[in-house]
């Protein structure tokens, strides 16, 4: 069904962008990998996020959160961007007393979940100060495939030729915040309209984001699909889910631009660690905080900026 409406966009124009496929792909409202409604174990999650790992991961937050906000005298109110299955709102409210909990997230909200503000876009959300939380949620976001071919660049876009789509490449003329090797690709993901809103809406904030992430020109785009790696994402639209690692350094630079101060960089594991994961670890946790803090902990990275009102 998405692959036919994907067709017909691209007929009207020859071609649609990379990143306009995965926002397809992705959000479209009723056959959007995240936005279609899921029949439990019929269609299973292709991925799994810290929070549903282990509530460990959400503990630790929730206290990192009560001491910053000791420290930097910020209301006790958290917005969580991209709350998916809300398992961090509940470690987080279980932990520690928040004034007001509000979620964005495009997806319903789970039947369980009660007391928390869940919004879908940000334009009902008014304005804030105080924490937020983001683990997962810049990954998800559309991207283009920009490609360097003979000091020139290129992005991907898709065309179709008798009901089969194709990848294809056309000259691009954007700025790539990256310094490309020959033939080397980067995911350059669309975040710039939304922090722009988001920052428009912040008075004094504190932004955590936890993400993987790696350094330019070794960014990888990954279709998953039941736990693999597939590549026939063309295909199977909607099914598929489509991602890349995070460039910190450019949306580090993006957050500044919207008027975040830089405050620090770090793997996962060194967060969680810093801040005593294992007094929330018990016997039956020890494999999550492994992959929590092995695995995950080395491909991770945690992000906080701060933002504060300004004194002109
Ligand atoms: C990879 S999931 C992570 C979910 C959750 N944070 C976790 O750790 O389990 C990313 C979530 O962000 C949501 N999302 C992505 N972009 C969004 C946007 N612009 N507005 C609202 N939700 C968004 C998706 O629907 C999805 O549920």
């Amino acid at each position: 069904m998405l692959k036919k409406i994907v067709v017909k966009e691209i007929r009207k124009s020859g071609f649609i962008t990379f990143d306009r496929f995965v926002e397809l792909s992705l959000y479209h409202p009723e056959f959007g990998y995240y936005t279609k409604k899921r029949v439990k174990n019929v269609l299973g999650e292709d991925f799994i996020t810290a929070p549903e790992l282990t509530s460990a991961f959400g503990k630790v937050l929730a206290f990192y959160i009560k001491k910053k906000y000791q420290e930097l005298k910020l209301p006790l109110r958290i917005l969580e961007l991209g709350g998916g299955k809300g398992f961090l709102i509940k470690d987080i409210t279980d932990s520690i007393s928040v004034d007001k909990y509000t979620v964005l997230e495009v997806r319903e909200k789970p039947n369980w979940i009660d007391g928390v503000n869940w919004i879908s876009s940000l334009s009902d959300l008014g304005e804030f100060s105080g924490f937020i939380v983001a683990n997962e949620f810049f990954d998800a976001f559309p991207f283009k495939r920009i490609v360097k071919r003979g000091k020139k660049h290129y992005e991907v876009v898709v065309t179709e030729d008798r009901g089969f789509l194709k990848e294809e490449l056309i000259e691009f003329e954007g700025e790539v915040p990256c310094s490309l090797n020959e033939g080397e690709e980067y995911p350059l993901f669309m975040w710039k309209d939304f922090l722009w809103e988001l920052s428009e809406k912040i008075k004094r904030a504190y932004l955590i984001v936890f993400d993987y992430g790696n350094s330019c020109g070794e960014l990888s785009f990954r279709a998953y699909r039941s736990n693999r790696l597939v590549n026939d994402y063309l295909e199977k639209i909607g099914e598929t889910d489509l991602t890349a690692s995070v460039d910190f350094t450019y949306l580090r630079s993006l957050l500044e631009k919207v008027g975040f101060k830089f405050v620090s960089l770090k793997p996962q594991s060194s967060f969680l660690l810093e801040n005593g994961i294992e007094r929330f670890l018990k016997p039956s946790d020890v494999p999550a905080a492994l992959t929590l803090l092995v695995d995950m902990g080395r491909k991770f990275k945690v992000l906080e900026v701060l933002k504060e009102v300004s004194p002109f």
